[in-house]
């Protein structure tokens, strides 16, 4: 099972990716057999807003050069999408914001139909509900399957860690997700 873990934050161990790391955690312990991870993280990358010019809707794929190839290979590729944003005035952050926006040039063709995913906001007060709405309206596009979401809270760097709620969404995902991969479903 291969699983693509993709944070949206600027900040390295902020705790979008500390969440990402729980439910990879949880994920390990799951002895869900063969079971690989690829954690990618939006701001190591170079990735250029869509440009509207479509050219994707005869082309079939994205005519803008830069590492957007490199991740939607393994999109494409991957059992188990994780999608993780940090919650910037009650959405997603400009990063994910713009992955969404690439995804276009998958969507004429569905290319990301009946793909299962989990999505993950963290936010300081407020505003998960909406950012996690922003990304369940592009799973929807796609036709995507959603399996959960894990919606946290933390303002300094890993304080989400203290949220219960959040730690019980975690283990919920795991077990979804464990059920959702497993022989007999
Ligand atoms: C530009 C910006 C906008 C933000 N907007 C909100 C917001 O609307 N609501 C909120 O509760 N927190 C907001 N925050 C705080 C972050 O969502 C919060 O600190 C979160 O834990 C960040 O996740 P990270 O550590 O993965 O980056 C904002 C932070 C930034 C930098």
């Amino acid at each position: 099972m291969k699983i693509i873990s993709i944070c949206g934050s600027n900040r390295k161990k902020g705790n979008t990716a500390e969440l990402l790391h729980a439910l990879e955690t949880g994920l390990k312990n799951a002895d869900i057999p063969e079971m690989k991870v690829k954690k990618i993280s939006l701001s190591d990358l170079h990735l250029e807003p869509c440009r509207a010019c479509l050219k994707c809707k005869k082309k079939d794929s994205c005519v803008v050069s830069d590492d957007f190839g490199k991740i939607i290979t393994q999109i494409l590729h991957a059992d188990l999408i994780i999608l993780g944003s940090p919650v910037y005035f009650s959405d997603v952050s400009s990063q994910v914001k713009v992955l969404i926006d690439r995804t276009i040039s998958l969507w004429h063709t569905k290319q990301l139909k009946g793909k299962k995913l989990v999505l993950v906001a963290a936010c300081a007060e407020s505003g998960t509900e909406y950012t996690i709405e922003t990304m369940k309206h592009w799973a929807k596009a796609h036709e995507m399957d959603l399996i959960s979401t894990i919606e946290g809270k933390g303002e300094k760097k890993g304080d989400v860690l203290k949220d219960e709620k959040a730690l019980n969404a975690v283990k919920n995902s795991v077990e979804l997700i464990k059920k959702c991969f497993s022989p007999e479903s």
